[in-house]
């Protein structure tokens, strides 16, 4: 089928027939948010996953957002309209190495970042996501933690918590193409601009905003302040959600080559084929994910 209006229509009618919400995360292109359900950060997506009175989800994002999904509603078919949108920094841990470390600090409590896979996280404590992320951390008695994967989040939360976190290694590629000179070169051209980062960008980034919150927290933010013109640092297709709710503010970003190559294998085409087949889905085996649901129970406890 050639025609997007052709789509879109067939789109809406199976989805009825199927009894099916689309959900998307801020970074799916705009054509994907535009048919969406509902459009959110991963903790407003989970929440909603756990939530919504559907048969079935389509879930427009990455696979770990689609296995949290599943975690928290197995009875729910969980589709992924592309089963190879991955996750580069959820790959950089698996299971059997975060167990080692676990022996190396033995009784340090895991808190991991939602961006890591189903098997990890049933070898996590609780679970975290850029928006709460200092909340569960400070929910835990221990002064000392191990967080894993996003060293760059947890340098971030160390510093605003005050605690002793053991960082793993892993960051997100996207974001660490985000530099302090971009920042500088446009505060040069913007002196009136505020400026917003994701807390997956580097701690010399960090350092230069004016604000560091999840992809729905920027767009709240940006509602909030006086500032006509805000520098955005994190994947570039948030800018076509915060241009459309907030059409009056001007959004620039800070590197327009921070895409995520993952968020955008979602088409159009793709999500109507899976809604006709219910196929690709994403199943978590029991065993990992009554371990999984127990570490993201416990965040949504938290929030
Ligand atoms: P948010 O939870 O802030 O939407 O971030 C998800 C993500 O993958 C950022 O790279
Ligand atoms: Fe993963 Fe980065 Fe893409 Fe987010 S933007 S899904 S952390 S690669």
């Amino acid at each position: 089928m050639s025609n997007t209006t052709d789509i879109i229509q067939s789109i809406n009618s199976i989805k009825w027939q199927r009894r099916a919400v689309i959900l998307a995360h801020n970074y799916q292109p705009g054509e994907v948010q535009d048919i969406a359900d509902f459009v959110g950060d991963s903790l407003e997506l989970s929440q909603q996953a756990a939530q919504v009175q559907a048969d079935v989800i389509v879930f427009c994002g990455v696979h770990f957002m689609a296995e949290t999904a599943n975690i928290l509603s197995p009875h729910k078919t969980i589709l992924l309209p592309d089963p190879t949108a991955g996750c580069p920094m959820a790959d950089m841990i698996n299971a059997d190495a975060l167990r080692t470390k676990k022996q190396d600090l033995l009784g340090v409590p895991v808190v991991c970042y939602v961006n890591s896979s189903a098997a990890v996280k049933a070898e996590s404590d609780i679970c975290c996501t850029s928006a709460n992320a200092i909340k569960v951390v400070e929910s835990l008695p221990q002064q000392e933690i191990l967080f894993v994967p996003d060293q760059y989040l947890g340098q971030w939360v160390a510093s605003q918590t005050g605690k002793k976190l053991h960082l793993w290694t892993g960051s997100c590629p996207t974001h660490a193409n985000i530099l302090p000179q971009h920042i500088l070169e446009m505060k040069k051209r913007y002196p009136n601009a505020k400026v917003m980062v994701h807390p997956e960008c580097r701690p010399e980034v960090d350092a230069l905003a004016d604000a560091i919150p999840s992809t729905s927290g920027m767009l709240r933010y940006a509602k909030q302040i006086e500032a006509r013109q805000i520098i955005v640092g994190t994947e570039i297709s948030l800018l076509h959600r915060l241009q459309k709710e907030i059409p009056d503010k001007e959004f620039l970003p800070i590197n327009p080559q921070a895409v995520c190559p993952n968020m955008k294998l979602t088409t159009l085409d793709k999500i109507l084929h899976c809604l006709e087949e219910l196929q690709p889905q994403v199943i978590v085996p029991e065993e990992i994910r009554i371990r999984a649901y127990a570490a993201v129970e416990r965040m949504l406890q938290v929030v």
